[in-house]
Order: C-alpha cells, then structure tokens, then sequence
C-alpha cells in the first residue's frame, strides 16, 4: 500500500524538479542553493536533536555547527550578536516583536498598500500600529514625515524594509529620531540581505538601525530560514534571544541541518558575496531598462528603476497582474501577481547583462507583441539550458 505513495512523491518530485530546471525563474523571494549547501540539508544533522540544556546525548558535534555559522554571520554583517535558530524570516521579526515589546505598546511599520509585509501579530498580540507615511509615487518613503510620526508618537520599535524594495529606506533619518525617541530600530532586511552582504544595498548597522534581521534564502542564498543580527546592544539581544532558545517560547528544535547549510551559504558569501551581489543590482538594473525600452511599464524610471533585485511592474490591478504571471508561466517563466521580477536567481545561474536582455526580449514576446507563450517557450529552453550550474560557491570542497 505504502509503495504507491512512495512512487508518487518521487514521481511529483522527478517531474517537478524537471520541469523547474527549464524555467526561468524570476520569482523575489526565492534562490537556489549550492551543492554543498544540499548537502547540509539531507546530512544527519537533519535527524538529530539539539538543546542548550544537558538532556540530549551524541551532542559531539552539533553545538559546532551552530558556533560555526553563528560566527560566520557575525563576521559577515559585522554585528556582536547572531541567532539562526529561528526557522524563517517571519518568525525571526516575531521573535523581535514579542522580544523587546510589552503588550499595547506602540510600533511604526510600512503599511501593505506600500510594499509593507503584513503584519499580523496585533490580531493576538496588542500593539498600537502606526504606518509611515510614503510620496505618491511608490515606494518611495517620505523622510521628513516619517521622521516626524516617530517624534510625536514616540514608539517602542520601528520596522525598516519591506516586501517590495526597489529603494533603500531612509534608515538614517528614521534611526536617529528613533534614537531620540527611546525606540529600537529594527531593520526587515528579508529581501535584501545577500545584498546587504555584498555591501551592494544600504548598510542598515552603519545607517543606525540596531537590529537586522530576516528570510535565508532570497537574496542571502541558503536554505529556507530567519536569522537575526544585533551591531552592539547585547541587552536587546538578550531580549530576543530569550524567544528563540530553551524554555521554548517559539522555537523548542531548530533544525540542525538548515543551520549547516546556512553556515556554508554564509561562508559563499563571506568568499564571494560582493561579485555576487554586483551581479544582481547590475542584472536587475539592466533587465528594468531592457523591459521599459521594449514598452512594458516599470515602475521607478525616474530613479533608475531599482537599486535592489527587484523590478516592479506597473500593474493596476490584480486580475491584470494574475493575467500577466500566467502568461508568462505558459512560456515556464515564472514570476508573481505583483509582478515583482527579481534576478538574483538567475544572476546565481551565471546570467550576466546580455542574458537579462534576452530576458526582457522573450518578456515582451509574451506581454507587448502578444505571440503564443507556447512558441516562446522553446527560446526560453534555449536560454536556461546554457546555465545549469551554481555559480558564486565553492566548486571543490576546500
Ligand atoms: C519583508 C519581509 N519580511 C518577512 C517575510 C517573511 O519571510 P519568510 O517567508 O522567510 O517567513 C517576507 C516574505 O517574503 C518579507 O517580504
């Protein structure tokens, strides 16, 4: 009875992973791992249990693990403090929230309607929100306003970054009036933290933000987690620490084998990171103004379109954007309803410039000339098949 199952998984598996090897994936929020990386993940490390108090045996190694890539981020960001125990980037910003606030205190964050990532927790957790106020043309937060709400409400944390970030914050303005006001500046760098470390984006620790936090496995290329970073106070460190390890309030067994994996991707990053990261603001920059030249609306022309890995289309409403990602998915180019592009994965693939025009051109196939995504499909095969390996990590093991 089992074996049917077990066919089935290893059949959806077999096709899926078929399938996704030919397409080009453009999704923000994704990456792929290296093959060391994978090797991490499925090692026995994903069997065991690990606790900061003495109960486990066979515990030789595995507090190594930890030690190891504890260090390697820390070394990397520059921060004094580094948890990965958290076991996505969600949970990592819980982690801070519950950590440093008292029920109804009061929070600033982006909303939603301006690239914000919704956040949930005052359905359970009492919280006075407010939201930074942003310039009509999007994604683009207003300083001086924002500089303002901090003074006049006086906030416990501030939340920096966003889900759609094609620009910096302006971390510095915010974290100074938030210095001024007593409030902690916390900086959701999910998105942008492969970025962050190939000092490509912002530096959010140098702008004055105090804790820095988010996703493994979008721009940073490990495996799927949350990490969080403090630069100096190692009183807010001890705050947060406190919802991440033994007595556990969110995390009780994190998961030993992501946390090898994310000490190598760390490692990549520590080797490579500043080619990578070039690579990507490059890359993206150059499919943005590819797509704008070809008629399809970007948003941001005015600015340069993007300092990040993201490329915002305009689109003006969601069955619009729906259409779009579906037409572009039959030609197994795969993007969201947003429709945010990004080319970090691709620019791990190896793509330079050249191949984000090529990008933008099967791009405008499909949404301006409106040829059959059936017939572009093969000019996509065409393009991904020359790039099939990881670049940016170690070929041999060193
Ligand atoms: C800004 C931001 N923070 C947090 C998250 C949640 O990250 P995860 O999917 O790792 O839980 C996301 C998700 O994309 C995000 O965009």
């Amino acid at each position: 009875m089992g074996i049917k199952f077990s066919r089935k998984l290893r059949e959806v598996l077999t096709t899926h992973e078929k399938w996704r090897r030919r397409c080009l994936n453009l999704i923000p929020s994704e990456n792929v791992t290296s093959p060391l990386v994978r090797r991490m993940l499925a090692s026995d490390f994903g069997h065991r249990y690990y606790w900061d108090e003495p109960w486990y045996g066979g515990q030789k190694f595995t507090e190594q693990i930890e030690q190891l890539t504890v260090e390697a981020a820390k070394q990397l960001f520059d921060a004094k403090y580094a948890n990965v125990r958290a076991l996505s980037g969600h949970m990592s910003l819980m982690a801070a929230l519950m950590g440093l606030l008292e029920p109804g205190d009061s929070v600033i964050v982006s909303s939603t309607e301006n690239g914000g990532y919704p956040l949930n927790l005052q359905a359970r957790f009492p919280m006075d929100l407010h939201y930074f106020p942003y310039h009509q043309d999007r994604y683009s937060m207003d300083e001086e306003g924002a500089a303002e709400l901090v003074e006049r409400v006086k906030p416990r944390v501030v939340v920096l970054g966003a889900s759609l970030f094609p620009f910096p914050h302006p971390t510095r303005v915010v974290a100074k009036a938030a210095r001024k006001a007593g409030a902690v500046s916390v900086y959701d760098g999910s998105h942008v933290l492969g970025l962050i470390a190939g000092r490509q984006f912002q530096d959010p620790f140098e702008e004055g933000a105090e804790i820095l936090l988010g996703s493994t496995h979008k721009t940073l290329f490990g495996p799927q987690g949350g990490i969080v970073l403090v630069r100096e106070n190692m009183e807010l460190a001890e705050q947060i620490d406190l919802m991440l390890r033994a007595p556990p309030v969110l995390v009780d067994n994190f998961h030993m084998n992501r946390v090898a994996g994310l000490g190598v991707a760390l490692a990549e990053l520590l080797q490579f990171g500043s080619d990578y990261a070039r690579q990507v603001v490059l890359n993206a920059q150059t499919l943005a103004k590819s797509l704008h030249d070809r008629g399809i609306r970007v948003v941001g022309a005015e600015r340069g379109f993007t300092e990040s890995h993201q490329v915002l289309l305009h689109v003006d409403s969601v069955e619009e954007g729906l259409c779009i990602r579906d037409r572009l998915e039959a030609a197994d180019i795969i993007a969201d309803v947003g429709v945010r592009l990004g080319s970090q994965e691709l620019t791990r693939l190896g793509m330079k410039e050249p191949e984000m025009m090529e990008v933008a051109e099967l791009i405008q196939a499909i949404l301006v000339d409106q040829q059959s995504p059936r017939k572009v499909k093969s000019r996509v095969h065409t393009l991904i098949d020359k790039f099939q390996e990881i670049q940016y990590c170690f070929k041999e093991e060193p």
